[in-house]
């Protein structure tokens, strides 16, 4: 499987399924990945993205899946604590410590609660974060799905930053740990070396820093 980090929190798995997790980028368009599936970690602009656009398949939240299925997109739903099959693709939400509203639909429609997911693929667990804060639930997700990969947060201001991402990793224990949500903006800078440094140290779990674009192969 490879995994491609498209900018921000966007991330799109390419295997036997192509699954595009949070399809938006600064200035630029993820169509051109032409994924069979989407996954909405929640509502805010910069996760939902182009997910109406795309049209495709989309697995999330249930209220965020009946304002998708209201936009005319075959939305696919589901709730924390919940796992589901799509295309044999499994798709296991884990809750998120953060908050959310369906910007584009205007203040009125909660979206229902912030999440992340769990995604297998090809045999390989990919554990999406979303957007959050550390919470020490995130020993359950380690402990009971064992992620191969963790995609953490490490912006600040809006979610976890380098330092709760170090105690996150440790909390999820994924070998591979691939930053996201930080440096699309300057309010959300942050230094992937004192990250990577931090965690490496001190453990056996690598970080791997993409460039946007960038992609990586993941073996069982
Ligand atoms: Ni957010
Ligand atoms: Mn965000």
């Amino acid at each position: 499987m490879q995994l491609t980090w498209l900018g921000h929190s966007c991330v799109l798995l390419s295997g036997s399924k192509k699954v595009l997790i949070d399809p938006f980028i600064e200035g630029g368009s993820v169509a051109a990945t032409n994924p069979d599936l989407v996954a909405i970690t929640h509502g805010h602009s910069d996760h939902m993205g182009e997910a109406v656009a795309l049209g495709k398949k989309t697995i999330a939240i249930t209220e965020i899946a009946r304002y998708l299925k209201a936009n005319g997109v075959p939305a696919e739903s589901m709730n924390i604590g919940g796992t589901q099959v799509v295309d044999g693709v499994s798709f296991t939400m884990t809750p998120a410590m953060h908050s959310t509203s369906i910007e584009e639909a205007g203040m009125g429609f909660s979206g229902g609660a912030p999440a992340g997911f769990v995604i297998g693929l090809d045999g390989i667990r990919v554990y999406h974060a979303g957007d959050t804060g550390l919470f020490s639930d995130m020993k359950l997700i380690g402990d009971l799905y064992h992620p191969d990969v963790a995609l953490l947060p490490i912006g600040g201001r809006y979610t976890m930053g380098v330092t709760e991402a170090m105690m996150a990793a440790n909390f999820i224990g994924a070998k591979t740990v691939i930053p996201i949500h930080y440096n699309t903006w300057d309010r959300i800078a942050a230094d992937t070396d004192a990250l990577k440094k931090g965690i490496e140290r001190t453990t056996d779990l690598r970080v791997r820093v993409l460039l946007p674009g960038k992609s990586l192969d993941i073996t069982p």
